[in-house]
Order: structure tokens, then sequence, then C-alpha cells
């Protein structure tokens, strides 16, 4: 009798393990459907590990994604990880024990997920990157990455400033309020911000220090930077957060904003686009936090069995202040 037994562990683990490769496609092969395709849409269970709440974008970001999913009557497991890659860990930990049928989530770094996703892997849950890449070696960890070209927004807020100084060869002090340390958008912003001014040798980064994607953050970094910076023209805002925490810093030194010194920010939100509309913010690249309809339709395909690109990069623009005015009454968030 024990030996039955042991002879069925044994070929149920077979049938595990090769229900793996084919569970979690590598994202490099297209894609097909993992989990438990062809399931009826309120039978679909989808656990989402949230970075957290740090800034206008993300509140945006967790609200879009909740009514989507309401909307498209798919059962979602929401988790916000305040902002800790340990949280997010154990938020999908948890995840895989619950056997939902896929993950999505937003790393809020960019390495150390190779452990826990080879885990959601094994159990054949496919994981769905949303916003934020991870780096890893192993594409085959996850399905698709659906989010923004990070190094492109960087790119478009030097090229702006470029433009605003062409022809003159003054000093540019640039002092920069980076997002959270290890992030995708805070490296690739600003890696597309420096290759932009890189051919002006006026240009200058003189600080460039982390305020975590948060108001308050902007807030203590910019003080910081205007006492210790003996000349500051222009601020590049990883983020409208700690772009309008800057502004506080700038009046309240009795600088104004927008004209002392130039501020370029980087998501679009509300608060943002009104300090771009005010003349606070002189140009804002536009980083969407609607991703919610393009998760669901993921999800959809996959449940289908159908494949999905590897690579979603979501659609955006930039705004001048003029641009702001116009755009501000119709701005959903
Ligand atoms: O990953 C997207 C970034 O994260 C947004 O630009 C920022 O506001 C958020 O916190």
């Amino acid at each position: 009798m024990k030996k039955t037994v042991g002879l069925f562990a044994a070929g149920a683990l077979v049938v595990a393990l090769s229900a793996c490769s084919t569970g979690a496609t590598p994202a490099g092969s297209g894609g097909a459907a993992g989990g438990a395709p062809n399931k009826a849409l309120d039978q679909i269970v989808v656990g989402f590990a949230q970075v957290g709440a740090e800034s206008g974008w993300r509140t945006a970001n967790t609200k879009d994604i909740q009514d989507s999913f309401k909307e498209a009557g798919i059962q979602l497991k929401f988790s916000d990880a305040q902002q800790k890659q340990e949280n997010q860990i154990s938020a999908i930990r948890s995840y895989i024990q619950q056997n939902v049928d896929y993950i999505a989530f937003s790393p809020v770094v960019q390495t150390g997920w190779d452990a826990v996703l080879g885990e959601a892997k094994a159990a054949g849950i496919p994981v769905i990157l949303t916003d934020r890449a991870v780096d890893s070696k192993d594409t085959s960890l996850y399905i698709t990455f659906l989010g923004s070209d990070f190094v492109k927004e960087g790119k478009e807020a030097g090229d702006w400033l470029v433009q605003q100084y062409q022809g003159k060869s003054d000093p540019v002090n640039i002092v920069q309020l980076e997002g959270t340390t290890g992030s995708a958008p805070a490296i690739d912003r600003g890696t597309g911000f420096a290759d932009a001014i890189k051919a002006n040798p006026n240009m200058k980064v003189v600080a460039s220090q982390t305020g975590d994607f948060t108001r308050a953050g902007g807030k203590q970094v910019m003080e910081a930077m205007l006492k210790s910076q003996p000349k500051i023209d222009v601020v590049f805002a990883q983020n409208d957060d700690m772009g309008l925490g800057a502004i506080e810093a700038i009046e309240a030194a009795g600088k104004v904003p927008g004209k002392d010194i130039k501020i370029i920010t980087v998501d679009a939100v509300h608060d943002g686009m009104q300090a771009l509309a005010d003349g606070k913010i002189n140009y804002i690249v536009e980083c969407s936090p609607l991703l919610g309809k393009q998760l669901i339709d993921i999800v959809k395909k996959l449940n289908a069995g159908e494949s999905v690109p590897q690579r979603i990069v979501t659609d955006e623009t930039t705004f001048t202040q003029d641009q702001a005015k116009e755009a501000l009454p119709n701005r959903k968030y």
C-alpha cells in the first residue's frame, strides 16, 4: 500500500513539474496562457501586490486597477507594500499559497525577485509586471511587462531643458530629486535625463538625492539643497509629488518657483498639472497611471489561451504650461 502511495506521489510530482514549464511560459516566447485557461471571468482570481501610496500617481493607479477589476467582474486580491520589498515578497508568497490564477505586481525596486518569482513559476502561476520592471536575466519568470518607457521620460525632460537654453553658454546648475533608490523609474529617468543633457558642458547636475517619490521627501531634500547650493537654476524632480514638495521649500526660501528656479517633473497628475498651469512648474512629462484596462486585457487573453507581447509600452505625452491649462478641465486624475 505504502509503495502504491509512493508511486502515485512520484507520478504527481512529475505531472506538477511538467505543468510548471507550460504554466508560466517564458515572456520571450510570446507568452501563452498558464494557470487555468478559459475560466468564467468571475471565477478568475488575480493577486495584485502594489508598491504603496507614496504619490498622487500611485493613488490614481490603485483606483484605476480596482475600478477596472470591478467593471470586468474579475476577482482582485489587493495588497499595499508600503514601499517595502519584504512586504511585497510576503504578499506574493501569500498569493502563491492561496493558489490565485495570476499574480500582478509593480516592483518597489528592480533587483532581488528571482527567488519568489521562481516560486510562482514552480506553482504554475503566471506573473504580470505592471508599471515597473525587474532586473533579472531569467525572463521566463514573468509573462509580460506593461508600463511606461522611463528612459524616454527622462530624456524628454532633458531635451526640453536643452531647448530652453539653446544658444546660451552660461552655466546651468541643475539639482535632481530622485525617486526611490533602486527603483526602475529612478534609475531609468536619471539615465535618460543625463543622456539628453550630456552634449551641453554648461549644464551640470550639481546635486542629486532621493526624495523617495514623496512630497515630504521632495520638500526636505530641496530645503537642504537650497542651503548647500550657492546657485540653483533648475530642479528636475523625477515625479510631480517631489516637485510639489520642492515648490513649498523654494517659496519658504523667498524664491519664485517656475521663475527664479525652473522646475521639470514627471507624471502629470492633477496637482502637478495645476501647478504647471499656475506657472510654478515649467514642464511635465506624462507617466500614465491608467493601467487597469490593459491589465484586464492581458488577463482575459491569457485566460483564453492567447499570447501577449512580452513588452507593452504605455502611450504618453508631455505638457507645457499652456497645454496644462487646456487639458486640466478634462483630466481624470
Ligand atoms: O513607477 C511610477 C512612479 O512611481 C511614478 O512616477 C511615481 O509618482 C510613483 O511613485
